[in-house]
């Protein structure tokens, strides 16, 4: 697909991969559809959009929330005329150990709020997000792309009983879409970033970024713009179906 003059929606845009997806889109001559929970930032994303020559447009929306999204959907396509690819790419993280003990003692669960809370936004959140991108391709009759941001944490990450079974969901959906929606000229493909440096991480001690830097065989975090980088190959490559791109610097967990 050629991204000049498309209309692509991307989830999570206000900051970290998000905003890095949104402009690499918009350099590449596409428009953008920018939704987030965080409208104040989200702005900003729209801005830099705007600058790189881009009609940018900003909603503010839970991808968890379906009736939200599908109105946010129908606005889309009547502010732009068109829809032809997502970026799933909101998400959040609520770490807990399934259990934690001591002494052999248990002091401690993942609660099922923190389990609810990433199910919703990483997985029903990129499933509701699907369905109403493929009903409105199907309907537009354009075919389209739609590319759902996985993790390395997909393969089993420690304190992440939650956000691992999301990831992994995610990855799955790929391949159960690809072979569904193909028929429409619609494709399906994933990323699965390794630890990359967003805003998630400015918070944290240079020492402690150097600690999750440490193991990874190339030296150092990812940068947004490198995920941004593979979600254009993505979208330009139209041989690319049903696949992950797993991204993250050669690291293993
Ligand atoms: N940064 C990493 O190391 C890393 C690694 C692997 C995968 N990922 C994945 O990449 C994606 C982006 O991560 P990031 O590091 O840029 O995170 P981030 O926290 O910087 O950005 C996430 C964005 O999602 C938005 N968001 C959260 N809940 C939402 C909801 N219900 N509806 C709409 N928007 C919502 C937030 O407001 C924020 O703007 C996530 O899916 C994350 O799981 C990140």
């Amino acid at each position: 697909m050629d991204l000049k003059g498309k209309t692509v929606a991307v989830t999570g845009a206000a900051r970290g991969i998000g905003r890095a997806l949104s402009e690499q889109f918009a350099a590449c001559g596409a428009n953008l559809a920018l939704i987030d929970l965080e409208v104040d930032s989200l702005r900003d994303t729209q801005m830099a959009c705007q600058r790189l020559g881009a009609q940018a447009r900003a909603y503010g929306a839970s991808v968890a929330n379906e009736s939200q999204l599908i109105d946010t959907f129908d606005r889309i396509v009547a502010d732009f005329g068109r829809f032809d690819g997502i970026v799933n790419n909101a998400g959040i993280l609520q770490d807990a150990l399934l259990i934690k003990a001591k002494d052999g003692e248990v002091i401690g669960k993942m609660s099922l709020a923190q389990w609810q809370a990433v199910i919703d936004v990483n997985l029903t959140g990129v499933f509701l997000c699907g369905r109403e991108a493929a009903a409105r391709m199907v309907r537009l009759g354009n075919g389209g792309v739609i590319i759902n941001i996985s993790s390395i944490s997909r393969a089993g990450n420690v304190g992440q009983s939650n956000y691992t079974a999301a990831k992994a969901g995610v990855a799955s959906l790929v391949v159960v879409w690809a072979r569904e929606l193909a028929r429409f000229g619609i494709r399906v493909g994933g990323i699965a970033p390794g630890f990359t440096h967003t805003t998630i991480l400015d918070s944290m001690r240079p020492e402690m970024l150097e600690k999750i830097a440490a193991p990874v065989p190339v030296g150092r975090l990812g940068r947004p713009e490198e995920i941004a980088d593979a979600a254009r190959f993505i979208f330009e490559n139209d041989f690319f179906n049903g696949r992950i791109i797993e991204l993250d610097g050669g690291l293993r967990i």
